[in-house]
């Protein structure tokens, strides 16, 4: 018998992964709610999303069918009740605060169809530190894109030993409709793959910084440089947020008490003054509104 297949998302958190994630959903057919607290971010995000579309047509990315199709598959909403209600998949992209993530699932366990699978986009953390909460950890997994989500095209998808593999076959399948390349990870490690690697090169990068070897600008541009990356590690952590990066050195160094994971003086000095990088206009550069 055909398996039934997954048509409605919600995606939890309309912050820089969440819209962007609801979006790609959405372009892919899926019927989507996108879901937020903060109703900043959700009209943040609705306008993004009005935005973009017409940007895209202009730039003969995208038909003008395909465009209206994708605006009236998606639906922004501050009810998490209205939002997952009738989700077949969950994917949470709430801040990375691990006592935060494992409230929204307790509340998403009750308020879903018995169904529904439940994914957390989490950079770093496994969902077997989630899954407990709910009467479903079977149907629980991560599952992790990249920034900005509507272009890159990697999603892990991490098995926990409480999720099924007809959890993660349902998540690689979404992931493939969405034209996203899916990687499985038959093992849960903190970080997950990418986010390990990318650690490393970002501590390193920090170090060398706040040692006072080469400022940011020079580091970014020997990484361009000589390894070929898009954007080095400075930028990069502009457009993932200087917030993220301090939440998450947080949150490990209080969990293992290794200070290696104990937020650099340079980010714990930009995440007081609020310089985030892009979302708030300035991190390691400056970025003056459009
Ligand atoms: N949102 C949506 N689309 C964007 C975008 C954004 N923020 N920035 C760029 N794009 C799109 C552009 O519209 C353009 O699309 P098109 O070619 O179809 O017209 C395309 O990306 C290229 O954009 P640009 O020419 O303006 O700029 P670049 O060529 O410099 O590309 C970039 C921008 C895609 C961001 C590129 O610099 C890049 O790949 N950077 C590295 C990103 C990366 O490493 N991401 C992973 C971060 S780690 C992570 O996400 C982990 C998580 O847990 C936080």
């Amino acid at each position: 018998m055909e398996k039934p297949k997954t048509h409605r998302i919600c995606v939890v958190g309309a912050g820089n992964m969440g819209h962007q994630i609801a979006l790609s959903a959405a372009l892919a057919g899926f019927k989507v709610k996108c879901t937020d607290v903060n109703q900043e971010a959700l009209q943040k995000a609705e306008q993004f999303v009005a935005n973009y579309l017409p940007e895209r047509v202009a730039k003969g990315k995208l038909q003008t069918s395909e465009a209206d199709a994708a605006r009236a598959n998606i639906l922004f909403t501050g009810s998490l009740e209205e939002a997952a209600g009738d989700a077949d998949l969950v994917i949470e992209a709430a801040l990375e605060k691990l006592g935060l993530k494992r409230q929204l699932f307790r509340q998403l366990d009750k308020l879903c169809p018995l169904h529904t699978v439940l994914a957390t986009n989490s950079s770093y953390i496994v969902s077997s530190k989630i899954a407990d909460v709910t009467s479903r950890p079977e149907k629980v997994c991560n599952m992790h894109f990249f920034n900005p989500a509507l272009v890159m095209k990697l999603v892990e998808v991490v098995k926990g030993p409480h999720t099924s593999e007809e959890t993660t076959d349902i998540v690689m399948d979404v992931s493939v409709r969405m034209g996203k390349t899916p990687v499985l990870l038959k093992k849960e490690i903190y970080g997950f793959l990418v986010n390990r690697i990318l650690a490393a090169l970002k501590n390193e990068a920090i170090f060398l910084h706040d040692m006072g070897i080469a400022g940011h600008e020079e580091i970014d541009q020997a990484v361009t440089l000589a390894l070929g990356h898009p954007m080095g590690p400075f930028r990069l952590m502009d457009l993932t947020g200087i917030d993220l990066t301090y939440y998450v050195g947080t949150e490990r160094y209080q969990e293992t008490g290794d200070p290696a994971y104990r937020p650099s003086p340079t980010i714990v000095e930009k995440y007081i003054r609020k310089e985030w990088g892009r979302k708030t206009g300035k991190g390691f550069y400056e970025y003056p509104e459009k």
